[in-house]
């Protein structure tokens, strides 16, 4: 695991803007995985700016997002399909068809999960995956205790994770029970895997991840098992580095 330390959440998103664009330019047609939360809007707006300067095209990428919430309409503010959009899919020169989230209001939610699966299994691999990581160190939307080996699967959230994401609902009440999310084995999958962390507030998330222990109880600690992480993380999140 390599880690970059940057002063402040700009330079994060602009180290991971840099490392995005060199990434892009090396393939042919990128399959990148993507995340939603504060850490990577940032991220998204550099790569917009870069897309209008023209600077790069997104034309021959495909991406496939980490998480979606369950029976929330991808049209509500609050469903990660409207803050991809928001945030960078309808600011990009990416054809629609090669825009892919779980859809959180499928009727059979278990098929939707196996025909995700099967959509990254057909798109190849995917070649970068961005993540961000939870306080309690899940990445998507895999909690503490979920298995390493899991695939795309229906979770139940954490009191923690919704009561951390209610800041975008009006209240708790309205923050979804349950999501839908790529499972650990299937993120491990890809080529490589670039983590953003950001603020003071998960300054001891940081330093569990870079010095506790590989368990199930911390999700993101099974980075320690792929041989191609690079983890960006600014200041404030490293403040607490033992
Ligand atoms: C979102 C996701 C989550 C977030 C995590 C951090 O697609 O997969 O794991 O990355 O909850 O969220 P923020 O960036 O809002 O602190």
């Amino acid at each position: 695991m390599e880690i970059i330390r940057v002063k402040d959440y700009e330079e994060m998103s602009k180290t991971a803007s840099s490392y995005i664009l060199e990434k892009l330019k090396q393939l042919d047609a990128p399959v990148i995985g993507l995340a939603t939360g504060s850490t990577p809007e940032g991220l998204y707006r550099l790569l917009v700016d870069e897309n209008k300067k023209g600077n790069v095209s997104f034309k021959n990428v495909t991406t496939f997002n980490l998480d979606e919430y369950t029976n929330i309409e991808p049209t509500d503010p609050n469903s990660y399909h409207y803050f991809m959009n928001k945030h960078l899919l309808d600011h990009i020169d990416i054809p629609k068809n090669q825009i892919h989230l779980p859809n959180g209001n499928a009727e059979d939610l278990e098929a939707e999960c196996q025909e995700y699966e099967n959509k990254i299994s057909e798109a190849g691999k995917i070649d970068l995956q961005v993540l961000g990581i939870g306080v309690n160190g899940h990445i998507g939307f895999n909690e503490p205790g979920t298995p390493f080996t899991s695939r795309t699967h229906i979770v139940t959230l954490d009191e923690s994770t919704r009561e951390a994401n209610s800041r975008f609902f009006n209240s708790i009440d309205e923050v979804p029970t349950q999501a839908i999310t790529m499972g650990i084995g299937t993120i491990m999958e890809s080529s490589e895997i670039l983590m953003l962390i950001s603020g003071e507030q998960k300054a001891d998330t940081l330093n569990r991840l870079l010095n506790g222990e590989v368990s199930e109880e911390f999700p993101a600690s099974v980075l320690h098992k792929h041989s191609k992480v690079t983890v960006i993380a600014d200041e404030a999140a490293c403040s607490k580095l033992e």
